[in-house]
């Protein structure tokens, strides 16, 4: 006679299974992120997505009740079946029982059947002297398959009838979801030229805006801002004074690019930048015209170009 499995084994087991299988149906919010990090952060969203609804309690309480009448009754079935035993064989059933289940579990893919015990289950049929022995599979193999059907046939239910699984679909929705939070990014950053605030006092911004300049700007205006394909930046001479003030100036031709000279893009209307970055930028520009040394030719800074504006004389 076999041994039960305990109800410390197979309860929590079922019960993981009922979890698992919410999990496949119930939809979720995440936005996928890379690593095993996120992998966990993702697993720990969808558990609490599960658990958060009232049904799955209801189902794993219920669950619960019948499983553990199941228990019971294979108690009862047990001790029927123990009474028709003969005493050698209870006697070694009740050895049996007292091994640990998972010594059992382990000991049970190595076991070896007697010459005896071979000669009954030996298959009658053989080649080259190779015979067949119609052994039980194992449980553990069984428990495998048998959970192998059940999460196929959830696993296909979900995919056909619920949001599970469907990668286009989750595609779509991290993009709605990205697509949000860059709308938002934007609001907050895309601040046009009634917003921009001369920064220049402040050296963390002026060194943000030295970083957006390299990036950006000096294939043109070439490094610290002295000239090349772009007018020298540090001197006293403008092509472009279309805003009174200077600071206001720059960020108008960062934003909407110098009017007669496309080469000079309109990074802010073009969303290269947003608005943030180019008060930044422009700040960084101011630094470099206001309050460091103006770079001339014998720098080997680009000769002026335009205008001399008396306003704007460095100090
Ligand atoms: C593709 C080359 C190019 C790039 C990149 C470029 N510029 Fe320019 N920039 C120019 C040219 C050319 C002019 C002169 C425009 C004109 O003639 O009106 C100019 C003009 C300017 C002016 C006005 C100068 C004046 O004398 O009127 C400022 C300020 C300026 N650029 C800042 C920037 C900043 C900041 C960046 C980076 C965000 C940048 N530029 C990127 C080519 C460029």
């Amino acid at each position: 006679m076999r041994q039960r499995t305990p109800a410390y084994i197979f309860i929590p087991l079922t019960m993981l299974a009922i979890i698992l299988a919410f999990t496949m149906v119930t939809p979720v919010e995440t936005v996928a992120e890379p690593g095993f990090k996120g992998m966990i952060n993702n697993l720990f969203t969808h558990l609490g997505a599960v658990v958060k609804q009232g049904i799955v309690w209801a189902v794993v309480a219920i669950a619960l009740v019948m499983l553990l009448i199941i228990n019971a009754l294979n108690k009862v079935v047990e001790t029927q079946k123990f009474k028709k035993l003969s005493a050698e064989e209870q006697a070694e059933y009740i050895a049996e029982s007292k091994i640990g289940f998972f010594t059992r579990l382990f000991s049970s893919a190595s076991k070896k059947q007697s010459a005896e015990e071979e000669e009954a289950i030996i298959i009658d049929h053989g080649f080259d002297g190779i015979k067949e022995l119609d052994n039980a599979l194992p449980q553990w193999w069984l428990s495998l398959f048998y959970f192998g059907i059940v999460f196929c046939i959830t696993y296909m239910l979900s995919y056909a009838f619920t949001d599970f699984a469907h990668m286009d679909r989750e595609f779509e929705e991290e993009m709605a979801i990205l697509d949000e939070r860059d709308a938002k990014w934007a609001e907050a950053n895309d601040i046009t030229i009634e917003g921009a605030v001369n920064k220049s006092n402040d050296p963390a911004v002026v060194e943000e805006g030295k970083k957006i300049f390299t990036q950006n700007c000096t294939q043109c205006h070439l490094d610290a801002g002295k000239g090349g394909i772009g007018p020298n930046l540090t001197d006293d001479s403008w092509i472009n004074h279309e805003n009174e003030d200077l600071f206001l100036n720059i960020y108008g031709i960062v934003y909407d690019g110098a009017p007669h000279n496309p080469q000079m893009r309109a990074f802010g209307q073009r969303k290269e930048l947003s608005g943030l970055a180019i008060e930044k930028v422009a700040s960084y520009v101011y630094h470099i015209n206001q309050v460091e040394k103006t770079l001339t030719e014998a720098d080997g800074a680009a000769a002026p170009q335009g205008d001399v504006v008396e306003a704007w004389k460095q100090k």
